[in-house]
């Protein structure tokens, strides 16, 4: 059977384990050929550097090859279904990576591909990144649970992401969203089920006091564009500053996904202090989205 990674709650967290120790062999220059003779398709509907630069070279670390489909050089641009795509790429390929807009769009390619599709991100959720980001953390702080995590900002793919990790690595969050630009009420309703501690707040100070990590994000997403202004307004107050950082605690890292916005979300002062860490969450994503493909692919031949 295949094994998708949609979101982090679809790994257990003994696979968790196994693609932390596998990313930390790599990062310490492990060689695998496990994606030898291996096709990977790389879909992007929306724009990237990081996610795109680092599956393409993880991939070819591991030995196989990526192909990138973007909509305006395939035919899913002229209206080609999903359902079709799936079919087609999953004869050539062993793996599908997707950045999309509805996370609909990512589970119908799920669904009709037999094989192993990895959310690169979509509108809700942005697993391969806050996957990369807890073992960012777990690499500097050890064992997360019982730890503060603080958001501040979009309740956006990146907080849903984080939302989801919580029940898996037991720390707790704080989200500190302005009034109507919270997280999706259902992902935090499930993970609080799974026995996720997570509060949602309305003032920044309260996310960042006594936290390990305060992290954020763009105001506006990508397919926001058109609300940028009005976000710039309701999100003032938002900003992730030298004055927030300090109410966290004395080893506190600042964490960002990347691309930032400097003077936004973020002072061009925190981001490039040494409590950022953003360029390493950066790398890692190399390291953690080649043991997550090792994990995916290891099953499939031919
Ligand atoms: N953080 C991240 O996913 O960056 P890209 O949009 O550049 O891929
Ligand atoms: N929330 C951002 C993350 C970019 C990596 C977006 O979806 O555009």
């Amino acid at each position: 059977m295949k094994k998708d990674f949609l979101s982090i709650t679809d790994l257990t967290e003994n696979e968790i384990m196994h693609v932390f120790a596998r990313a930390d062999a790599f990062k310490k220059g492990e060689r695998s050929s496990a994606l030898s003779s291996k096709s990977v398709v790389l879909v992007f509907e929306k724009a990237s550097t990081r996610t795109r630069v680092s599956f393409e070279a993880g991939i070819s670390r591991l030995g196989g090859h990526p192909v990138v489909l973007t909509p305006d050089a395939s035919q899913m641009g002229r209206g080609e279904p999903i359902k079709d795509t799936a079919r087609i790429l999953s004869g050539y390929a062993h793996a599908i990576v997707m950045r999309t807009f509805g996370h609909s769009r990512i589970e119908e390619m799920a669904s009709w591909a037999d094989v192993p599709v990895i959310n690169a991100l979509t509108d809700l959720l942005h697993p391969c990144q806050v996957l990369s980001d807890c073992f960012t953390l777990k690499q500097r702080f050890g064992d997360l649970r019982g730890r503060k995590i603080g958001w501040v900002g979009d309740g956006n793919n990146m907080a849903n992401s984080w939302i989801n990790a919580a029940s898996l690595f037991g720390f707790d969050l704080w989200l500190a969203c302005p009034e109507g630009f919270g997280p999706e009420r259902k992902i935090m309703d499930a993970a609080i089920s799974r026995g996720a501690r997570i509060e949602l707040v309305g003032d920044p100070r309260d996310a960042a006091r006594d936290a390990i990590a305060v992290n954020t994000d763009v105001w506006a997403s990508m397919g926001q564009e058109q609300e940028a202004g009005l976000r710039e307004e309701k999100f003032k107050g938002f900003q992730v500053d030298s004055d927030l950082m300090a109410l966290a605690a004395s080893n506190a890292v600042f964490m960002h996904c990347l691309p930032a916005h400097r003077g936004q979300e973020v002072s061009e002062e925190v981001l490039e202090s040494p409590r950022s860490i953003v360029w390493e969450q950066a790398l890692n994503r190399l390291y953690v989205q080649m043991a997550l493909m090792e994990l995916l692919m290891q099953e499939r031949n031919g």
